[in-house]
């Protein structure tokens, strides 16, 4: 299962910001989201009726909140300035593209049919359909997320972009995948979930999935740097308490599993890096 890495990031069109961009952002902007009282920051996104705020403050960095940053639309203009020119948000949807790519070109490289998919903490799939819709071979998925509020929407989703017969919702811990499947794994996308889990729990649960992969199968993760410089905005703001770890340290807990053979691809912010690894047994 060898696949390009350096022709996807030539191929996808990403987000991204001029060194102008940058240095506004480190100079001005950035300081006055960290530093500003907070109470008066939640009192202008209130007014500024913005969704991403309003989604976050209901469940901090939850499904909804990523969907809304994956639309990359915005009614009102504090969202403009959110979700349109927001670091985070710009770097969510490279990521998106990034990882939705990935696991279409490691679907096509998968010698059985059909290469079955688990996701982990899916949410409603935006990415896992990405994969889908793109990949020449025959595939399927299953997702796993403990919220089931995100699975009406996924099906409506997976009807849209013609993939339903071949998505199943599975409500549970991704630390229980074993109960949950009926044949081995190719492929597992753990996107968007482990930095919001601490290292034990995301050692749990690469465990119970090294049990249930085909031998030389892939892992897709990402890792999250603060290069986005607006942590603290989030933490004080949002109330969005993000795990922020090298892709060495993610590493080397994938590694007490058993995975190993990593390869990784930033996005252009230098926010995210999509790190694909595969398990040895
Ligand atoms: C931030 S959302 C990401 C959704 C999707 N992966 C994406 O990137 O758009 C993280 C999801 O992980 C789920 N989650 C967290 N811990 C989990 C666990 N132990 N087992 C299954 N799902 C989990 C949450 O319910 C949430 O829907």
């Amino acid at each position: 299962m060898q696949i390009s890495m350096e022709s996807i990031l030539k191929e996808i069109e990403f987000e991204r910001l001029s060194p102008f961009q940058r240095a506004v952002k480190r100079a001005l902007i950035n300081p006055l989201a960290n530093y500003l009282p907070a109470g008066l920051l939640k009192d202008l996104l209130r007014l500024g009726k913005s969704e991403l705020a309003a989604a976050n403050w209901v469940n901090p960095g939850g499904w909804r909140s990523m969907v809304i940053s994956y639309r990359g639309e915005a009614k009102e203009p504090a969202d403009r300035i959110l979700i349109k020119g927001g670091t985070i948000p710009m770097a969510l949807r490279n990521r998106r593209k990034l990882a939705g790519r990935v696991i279409a070109e490691l679907i096509d490289a998968c010698q059985s049919q059909p290469v079955h998919v688990l996701c982990l903490g899916a949410g409603p799939g935006h990415i896992i359909n990405d994969a889908l819709a793109r990949a020449r071979r025959q595939a399927d998925a299953t997702l796993v997320d403990l919220n089931p509020d995100c699975f009406e929407y996924g099906r409506q989703l997976a009807l849209q972009m013609g993939t339903a017969d071949r998505i199943r919702f599975i409500q549970g811990d991704a630390r229980q995948v074993k109960t949950m499947l009926d044949r081995p794994i190719d492929v597992v996308k753990m996107i968007g979930i482990c930095e919001y889990l601490d290292d034990a729990i995301i050692v749990d649960i690469v465990s119970a999935v090294a049990g249930v992969m085909r031998p030389g199968g892939a892992i897709v993760f990402n890792s999250i740097s603060r290069a986005h410089g607006t942590d603290r905005f989030f933490r004080r703001v949002f109330g969005l308490h993000m795990i922020h770890r090298t892709d060495r340290h993610l590493e080397g807990l994938m590694a007490k599993a058993g995975f190993a053979d990593f390869c990784r691809l930033d996005e252009p912010l230098g926010v995210y890096q999509v790190i694909v690894g595969r398990v040895k047994r």
